[in-house]
């Protein structure tokens, strides 16, 4: 479904290049969850920006569903749904409904099936109350499940969430720990970048782990603990930034 292939990712400014992707490969298949584990700027965020099509790979390629990021990314954009921590871009002076009617409208859905997806994303988040307040009025973590809704809008198959759960209560994590579920059992591939590996070992089949723009470990979560004789995820991890022929850990 996912197709990353020997991707690096320079970028240039006027003194100096910054690496933020070291030939990266990997591969997720439809229906997976795949956690992106790594340091502060390890390079998730270029990774899932470069996945929905907003960055162009220095070398590689990358393939959603088959379709190129660079070349077809027009038919990408129908099929993926995306979220970057910290940008909602949401319409403040709109209500929850209207901004959510309007990012339907540009994926073209007619009114009807706007509504009844409206109604179905309002009731799976607890959003009934609020839906026709302004955006503007609203906490932090009610933003983040209108930003999450907005981005589940035209019911896409590929999921990109970049720290979905930074910002939110117990409460809300738990909505969208219920939500991954949820889209799993539809079939959907998500990919979500996490600090929190508590939420990556509940809900993740596999992890990709980076530091410093490279994959230090990519792979299914139960192998990876029985490699590691531990199910401790944040040791595991720790352990990983030291080991093989690369010392990481700075
Ligand atoms: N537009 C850009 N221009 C220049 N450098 C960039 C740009 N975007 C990212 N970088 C650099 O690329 C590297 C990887 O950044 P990235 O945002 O992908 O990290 P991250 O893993 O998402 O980190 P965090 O956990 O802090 O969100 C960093 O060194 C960052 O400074
Ligand atoms: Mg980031």
């Amino acid at each position: 479904m996912i197709e990353i292939h020997d991707v690096t990712k320079i970028f240039k400014d006027k003194k100096k290049s910054i690496t933020a992707l070291k030939q990266i490969t990997l591969t997720v298949a439809k229906g997976q969850v795949v956690g992106l584990l790594g340091e502060n700027g390890a390079g998730k965020t270029t990774l899932l920006r470069t996945i929905s099509t907003l960055l162009t790979p220095t070398e590689g390629s990358v393939t959603v569903g088959g379709y190129d990021t660079v070349r077809e990314h027009n038919e990408i954009k129908k099929r993926i749904g995306v979220l970057f921590g910290g940008e909602t871009g949401l319409y403040d002076r709109l209500t929850a409904r209207e901004n959510l009617a309007y990012f339907a409208l540009l994926y073209g859905m007619s009114k009807h099936e706007t509504k009844v997806r409206i109604d179905e994303l309002a009731r799976m988040f607890g959003m009934r109350d609020y839906l026709d307040r302004k955006v503007g009025g609203f906490s932090k973590g009610m933003r983040q499940k209108v930003a999450i809704s907005r981005a589940l809008i035209h019911d896409p198959d590929v999921i990109l969430f970049d720290e979905p759960t930074t910002g939110l209560d117990i409460t809300s994590s738990n909505v969208f720990r219920q939500l991954v579920h949820q889209l799993k059992r539809e079939n959907k591939t998500i990919v979500f970048s996490s600090h929190i590996m508590e939420e990556v070992a509940m809900l993740c089949d596999s992890v990709a782990m980076m530091h410093k723009g490279e994959m230090v470990y990519q792979g299914n979560l139960d192998a990876l603990y029985q490699e590691e004789g531990s199910k401790d995820l944040n040791y595991i991890f720790m352990s990983k930034l030291v080991k093989g022929n690369t010392t990481y850990a700075s």
